[in-house]
C-alpha cells in the first residue's frame, strides 16, 4: 500500500495478481467505484472542485456509468449496450475496413508515415464519431481534448490543460446535443436524446456525460492499442514475422498485445465499502484500491513465460478490458478495430520499419494509461 495521494487520511492499495484483481473487480457488494457516502471520502467531488468550478458535465465530472454502481449503472449501461453487441459490431466491419484503407491510401505513396497521427488516432475517432453522428470537422478538436485529458490524469499531476480540455469537451457536447435536438439524424446521440426527452430514464446531465464518455473511451484506448501494439511487434521481429506469414493469427495476436502491454495499465479506483481482509492484510472502509492490470496480466501463476510476447498464445482471460459490471462496453468494437488495423497495415505495408531510434520514442505515461505521442 501507499498513502492515498488524494486523501491523506486514507490508504491506497495496489492489487497486483490476477485472482485478487478478479475478486475485487467482480465484488461490487464490498467495493464501489463511487466513494460518495463512504465516511470522510469525497474524492471525486474534491477532484472536480480542484479542476474548475465552472467545468461543464463530462464523463469525468458528471454522472457517467463508469462512476456509478447499482441500479443507476444498470439503467445507464442498458440504454447503450444494444449499440455495442458483437453482432452489431460485425455489421460495422466493412466501414471500418474502408476507413483503414483510405487512411493508408493517403500515406502509402509517400513511403513514410507517423502511425499515431496518420492511422492509430484517425481510425477509431472516425468510427465512433460516425456511430454517434459527430461531424467530420469537429473530430480533430475532440481528439486533442481527449489526449490532453488522458495524459493529464496522473498521480499528483495538476495539469492545467485538463481543466481547459474538460471545459471545451463539455461545452462542445452541450452544443452538439442542442444541434441534434433541432436536426436529429440516424445516430446514437439522436436516439439518446429521444430517450432523455421521453421521461425519467436519462437526465440531461447523464446524457452529456454518456456522450463524452463514449467519444473519449471510444477512441483514446483503441488508438493506443494500435500504436503501442505496432511498437511491440517492431520490438519483437520474430513475432512480427510469424504474424505477417499468417494474418489469420491477428485476432489471437490482438489479445496477446492487450495482455502483454495493453492501453489501460490500471483499473480503478475502487473503494472499500466495509473493513475487509485481503491476503491477510486489513483494508479499511473508504480505502482506495487500484487494480494493476499490467501486473495481473503478467501473473506467472496464470501465464507461461508471462514476460514473453507470443502472438500464438491462446489466452482464456486477461484483464485489459477490466472485469465485472464495469467491464469495457466497447470491447467488441475495439477487437474489430484492432483486427482490421493490424491486418490491413501488415498486408499493405509488410516492410514496416521504425524511422527513429528506439530510445528516442516519445512515451506518455499517465495514471492508468500509456501512449506514444508519435511513431514514425
Ligand atoms: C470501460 C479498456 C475501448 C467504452 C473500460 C474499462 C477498461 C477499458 C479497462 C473498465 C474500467 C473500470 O472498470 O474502471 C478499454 C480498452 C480499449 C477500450 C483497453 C481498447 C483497446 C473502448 C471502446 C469503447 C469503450 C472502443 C466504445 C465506446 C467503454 C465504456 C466503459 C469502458 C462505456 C464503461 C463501462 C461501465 O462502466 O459499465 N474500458 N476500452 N471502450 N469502456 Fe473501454
Amino acid at each position: 500500500s501507499v498513502p492515498n495521494p488524494m486523501d491523506s487520511n486514507k490508504q491506497a492499495w495496489m492489487i497486483t495478481d490476477m485472482d485478487e484483481a478478479m475478486n475485487v473487480l467482480k465484488d461490487n457488494k464490498r467495493f464501489t467505484v463511487d466513494p460518495k457516502g463512504l465516511e470522510d471520502n469525497n474524492l471525486r467531488e474534491d477532484l472536480a472542485n480542484n479542476l474548475d468550478s465552472s467545468t461543464p458535465d463530462t464523463f469525468f465530472t458528471g454522472n457517467s456509468m463508469l462512476f456509478v454502481d447499482g441500479v443507476d449503472h444498470k439503467r445507464l449501461r442498458k440504454l447503450v449496450s444494444r449499440a455495442f453487441t458483437p453482432k452489431y459490431m460485425e455489421e460495422l466491419r466493412p466501414r471500418v475496413q474502408q476507413i483503414a484503407d483510405e487512411l493508408l491510401d493517403q500515406v502509402i505513396e509517400e513511403g513514410a508515415m507517423d502511425i499515431v497521427k496518420d492511422y492509430a488516432y484517425p481510425l477509431p475517432i472516425n468510427v465512433i464519431s460516425e456511430m454517434l453522428g459527430v461531424p467530420t470537422s469537429d473530430r480533430k478538436d475532440l481528439q486533442t481534448w481527449s489526449s490532453a485529458i488522458a495524459k493529464g490524469l496522473g498521480w499528483g499531476r495538476q495539469d492545467p490543460s485538463i481543466a481547459y480540455s474538460l471545459n471545451s469537451f463539455g461545452n462542445y457536447t452541450k452544443q452538439l446535443v442542442e444541434e441534434k435536438r433541432k436536426n436529429p439524424g440516424n445516430d446514437l446521440i439522436s436516439q439518446l436524446i429521444i430517450i432523455e426527452e421521453e421521461g425519467d430514464r436519462l437526465s440531461e446531465s447523464e446524457l452529456i456525460s454518456m456522450i463524452t464518455l463514449l467519444i473519449f473511451a471510444g477512441h483514446e484506448t483503441t488508438s493506443n492499442l494500435i500504436a503501442t501494439g505496432t511498437m511491440m511487434l517492431l520490438d519483437h521481429p520474430k513475432q512480427l514475422e510469424h504474424l505477417k506469414s499468417d494474418l489469420g493469427l491477428v485476432p489471437t495476436a490482438v489479445e496477446e498485445l492487450l495482455r502483454f502491454n495493453g492501453p489501460s495499465t490500471s483499473v480503478g479506483p475502487r473503494f472499500a465499502k466495509e473493513d475487509i481482509i485481503i491476503n491477510n492484510q486489513k483494508i479499511n472502509k473508504g480505502d482506495m484500491l487500484l487494480v494493476l492490470v499490467k501486473s495481473a496480466n503478467r501473473d506467472e501463476q496464470k501465464f507461461y513465460q508471462p514476460d514473453e510476447l507470443n502472438v500464438m498464445r491462446e489466452i482464456d482471460r486477461h484483464l485489459a478490458f477490466g472485469q465485472g459490471i464495469h467491464m469495457c462496453l466497447g470491447a467488441p468494437l475495439a477487437r474489430i478495430e484492432g483486427d482490421i488495423a493490424f491486418t490491413t497495415m501488415l498486408r499493405r505495408i509488410p516492410n514496416i520499419e521504425l524511422n527513429v531510434k528506439r530510445d528516442e520514442l516519445d512515451w506518455d505515461i499517465a495514471l492508468s494509461s500509456q501512449s506514444l505521442n508519435s511513431l514514425p
